[in-house]
């Protein structure tokens, strides 16, 4: 999907559809379209359209250059970056279905004075993805050619068109990585791509396989791999890292390729759906490589920790004690929690290598939060509350909602174990995501400002929805990027 800035009149400019959101049963229609109005309502009313969130309908129209008119719904509610997102993604996939292969996007919501650098990015980003299926499975694959979106409007908006772009571009490109199955996408497949991006934008990437892990003594990162045939690996990406005037931020990212949840094995009904363990990881690619190639000028570091949790005659088992990369030892009471044992290696390295100013670490960690949340919002925890705000900022304004969860002291005294240092299972096996959090704030050092974010519930799509197609949402990846924009203009705040 190609996106364009048209400065003609928009009644001029030639497309199969213009795309116009609702509230409820308000058409938001800009001043040159208003005349429009009553045959919308009129046409609304004959179609029972109320403009909920997700809804859409198309409408044939003589008096422009588009043949229809696309209704898309953002609900009742004043909207928000997250419906209308979804809105012009659940357009695009509506007009796409039904054979338009050019749109129109207005330069604003009528009668809401966004910032236009806010408006951009999100639509443009939403149509490219409402463009996105996976197809690389099938053998014979057929993607749609010369998708265009136009944008009518003032030339100083082809900034964050490129902008949108080029998140939209990278979102794809990552897509078709995170939706490939344990098979097919290895801690090895997932290193060569990283090496790949590096050399296509301005990062640079190092790698660190088996050999590497134990002889730093990366503890909680084998014993997830022990049982698996497939080497672990840490990536790490940097960007900007001469930029010594500050210090880095470092996103780190769960790339389990394939959690069968080892000895402690999962039940068999939906465990094809832990090939999107990698979750985390995939965001935090996706992340570097809009960061990168939008040139942000501020060092960031992006660290995965990929790795297989099979149950091989190699496989930890449940009561082994393990050395992590900090020195502590975790009593392995269930090997199905391995994501945390991936997680604190990473951060404790990250912590010691870096000095960084934050560490944000992204992860599919626990089922737990899916009871929490379904799977309307990831759950943030923290141990510095200006960060943890600065995230929800981010997440409001890049459509991907986070809510917060306490770190009370009780669910670390729940993490302890009899035999070692800590357990990577809670005692009480309640509050599942609070006290995985809880387990990984003891990897992190007291001065290191440091926020969780459990995407478990808001990684992937098992069916489609009207806005995106069956399968990842690369959720983190957008909200991540704005925070670390944000973070670039406010020199040393954690924005
Ligand atoms: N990857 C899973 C968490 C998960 C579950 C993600 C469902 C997405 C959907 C994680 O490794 C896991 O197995 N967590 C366990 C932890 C428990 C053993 C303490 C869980 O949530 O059941
Ligand atoms: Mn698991
Ligand atoms: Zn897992």
């Amino acid at each position: 999907m190609k996106l364009n800035l048209s400065k003609k009149p928009i009644h001029t400019v030639a497309a199969d559809l213009l795309i116009i959101l609702t509230q409820g049963e308000n058409p938001l229609l800009s001043e040159e379209l208003s005349h429009l109005r009553p045959l919308l309502k009129k046409y609304m009313k004959k179609k029972a359209f109320a403009g909920k969130r997700g809804e859409t309908t198309l409408m044939q129209i003589e008096e422009l250059n588009v043949s229809s008119i696309l209704l898309a719904g953002c609900g009742t509610k004043k909207l928000e970056p997250f419906t209308v997102e979804r809105a012009i993604s659940s357009a695009i996939r509506f007009g796409i279905s039904e054979g338009c292969r050019s749109f129109i996007l207005l330069d604003h919501i009528p009668s809401y004075d966004w910032d236009p650098s806010l408006y951009h990015t999100l639509s443009g980003r939403a149509a490219i993805w409402g463009s996105y299926t996976f197809t690389a499975g099938k053998s014979t694959c057929s993607t749609i050619k010369g998708l265009k979106t136009t944008f009518t409007g003032d030339r100083s908006h082809r900034a964050l068109i490129n902008r949108a772009q080029i998140q939209g571009d990278a979102l794809l490109k990552t897509a078709n990585l995170a939706n490939l199955p344990g098979n097919l996408a290895t801690p090895k497949t997932i290193a060569t791509y990283a090496k790949e991006l590096a050399d296509s934008c301005s990062l640079s990437c190092k790698i660190m396989g088996e050999n590497q892990l134990r002889k730093n003594g990366f503890g909680g990162v084998l014993a997830v791999s022990a049982g698996s045939e497939t080497e672990p690996q840490l990536i790490q990406l940097e960007h900007n890292i001469k930029n010594r005037s500050q210090r880095p931020l470092v996103l780190v990212g769960k790339t389990v390729t394939f959690d069968s949840g080892g000895i402690s094995l999962k039940p068999g009904k939906n465990m094809d759906w832990m090939r999107y363990d990698k979750s985390g990881g995939m965001a935090v690619l996706a992340a570097m490589h809009m960061i990168s190639e939008w040139e942000l000028n501020i060092p960031v570091i992006g660290i995965l920790g990929a790795a297989e949790n099979m149950p091989g005659g190699a496989a930890t088992r449940p009561g082994d004690i393990i050395h992590m990369y900090n020195g502590k030892t975790v009593e392995v009471l269930n090997t199905d929690a391995e994501g945390r044992l991936i997680l604190a290696d990473a951060i404790s390295y990250a912590a010691a290598q870096y000095n960084p100013r934050a560490i944000v670490d992204v992860a599919t960690l626990t089922g737990a939060v899916i009871v929490a949340l379904g799977h309307a919002a990831s759950a943030i925890l923290g141990n510095d509350q200006s960060l943890v705000e600065a995230l929800l900022t981010a997440g409001h304004k890049s459509g991907e909602r986070l809510w917060q969860l306490p770190l009370f002291d009780e669910y670390a005294e729940d993490m302890q174990s009899q035999f070692a240092d800590l357990s990577n299972l809670s005692k009480s096996g309640s509050a599942g995501t609070a006290t995985a959090a809880a387990f990984l704030n003891e990897f992190v050092p007291k001065q290191t400002a440091w926020a969780h974010l459990d995407i478990a519930g808001t990684a992937w799509e098992m069916s489609s929805t009207s806005h995106q197609a069956a399968g990842a949402t690369l959720f983190g990846a957008r909200l991540l990027t704005q925070w670390v924009e944000t973070c670039a203009n406010n020199d040393n705040a954690l924005a």
